[in-house]
């Protein structure tokens, strides 16, 4: 996956649609990202810190039962066990020690699923970066273990109260809010979304993902590379991080949506946080609420390289609905000893779905990433099916 082309677009996807007053911001975090991107020396102390403080590199755990069950090998890329709990760790540390390299003495944040927040929370305790999160009403209550984890690291969250209450005006408040302090606060942005450098700097802060997992993939296949690459997508950043390490190979890359938030699949290209892509829309071109049961998909638009990926036919994007999710969550924990998060069981839900059809034929490789461990997501999934936690009936 390349650089973003002119005035950032991949395509016709991208761009920086901001506030005039925001535009040398941008640029400004443009040129440090590209200097410091070429540095060794940042390379090495970001490197460090991925290794000393999130704990990479995390593991690929082959899925034994749950590829017996199936009949095709699945491999989970286990951003689970990254410190703090998810991926999001990964652009953060490098957004957090771009900060500090640009002088910056806060990080502002937006939150749907609180993890983004809580890496943020994380990487400005360690880096000594004051830290402000905005979340929608609905994500803190939703996500009330993420918010008492945020607080504790020190960060003032601030509820929004404004729309759906959930990430889109969480991140439309961070931007506003960014407006007022650019020369002391860095905007930390969880996604492959927002303006232009954004999209493009934080798959490059998340193709660790990828390029582990294809080292990792070499040394488990024989044919060192899966047949597919599975990943769920929001804004899209655990799945073009992990498209980023085999986008020059032959596997086939899918993501996976929410149906109430599948901006490939049902949206229509427009405007929105600063970057033009596929966003929901109602019939006037407002964009529409998402409804996900996970919070970290419940967005309305997606990152624009994976407009562009999708447009181009290199990736593929399909949807999966809140009833396939929690099952999905189960099957893992039963099969495997692993909780994934909501986000992340529906890349399982769907592997689920389409094993052993011509989706997912018979024998296949599948690398899917999961993004993130789903303690936070208990109370979601005692409220959605209590009865699920009891002991499992022979054959489910
Ligand atoms: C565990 C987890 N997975 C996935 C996502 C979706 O984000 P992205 O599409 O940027 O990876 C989130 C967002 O909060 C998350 O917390």
């Amino acid at each position: 996956m390349a650089e973003p082309g002119e005035l950032g677009r991949f395509g016709e996807y991208g761009g920086r649609f901001v506030p005039e007053s925001l535009i040398p911001a941008c640029a400004r975090v443009e040129e440090a990202f590209r200097d410091a991107w070429s540095d060794p020396r940042f390379r090495r102390d970001l490197d460090r810190l991925l290794a000393v403080h999130a704990g990479r590199p995390t593991a690929l755990t082959p899925a034994w039962r749950l590829s017996a069950e199936l009949g095709i090998n699945v491999l989970l890329k286990r951003e689970d066990l990254a410190h703090t709990g998810s991926h999001k760790i990964n652009n953060v540390l490098g957004q957090a020690l771009l900060a500090r390299r640009m002088g910056k003495t806060r990080l502002l944040a937006e939150t749907g699923a609180g993890q983004h927040g809580v890496a943020t929370a994380t990487a400005g305790a360690l880096l000594g970066l004051g830290v402000t999160v905005y979340m929608g009403e609905k994500d803190i209550e939703r996500q009330a273990l993420n918010v008492f984890r945020m607080k504790m690291l020190g960060t003032e969250v601030v509820p929004v109260t404004s729309g759906s209450r959930t990430l889109k005006d969480a991140t439309s408040e961070a931007m506003r809010q960014w407006v007022t302090c650019v020369d002391e606060a860095h905007y930390c942005l969880g996604s492959v979304m927002g303006p232009h450098p954004y999209p493009w700097m934080v798959r490059e802060f998340q193709r660790v993902i990828g390029d582990e997992a294809r080292q990792q993939c070499a040394a488990e296949l024989s044919t060192g590379v899966p047949d597919y690459v599975v990943a769920c997508v929001g804004g899209g950043s655990n799945a073009a991080g992990t498209f980023a390490g085999f986008a020059d190979t032959g596997a086939q890359l899918i993501g996976v949506e929410a149906s109430g938030g599948a901006a490939v699949a049902s949206g229509q290209t427009g405007v929105l946080h600063g970057f033009r892509s596929y966003l929901l829309q109602d019939e006037n071109g407002q964009v529409s609420e998402a409804h996900s049961i996970a919070p970290g998909l419940d967005y309305p638009g997606v990152g624009p390289e994976h407009a562009h990926l999708n447009d181009i036919g290199r990736a593929r994007y399909v949807t999966v609905g809140d009833d396939e999710v929690v099952p999905a969550v189960h099957r893992l924990a039963r099969t495997e000893g692993i909780l994934p998060a909501l986000e992340s069981a529906h890349a399982i839900a769907w592997v689920i779905r389409a094993a052993g059809t011509g989706e997912l034929p018979p024998f296949s490789t599948v690398l899917v990433t999961l993004s993130g461990r789903g303690d936070k997501d208990v109370a979601t999934l005692m409220e959605a099916d209590p009865m699920e936690a009891g002991p499992m009936e022979a054959g489910s």
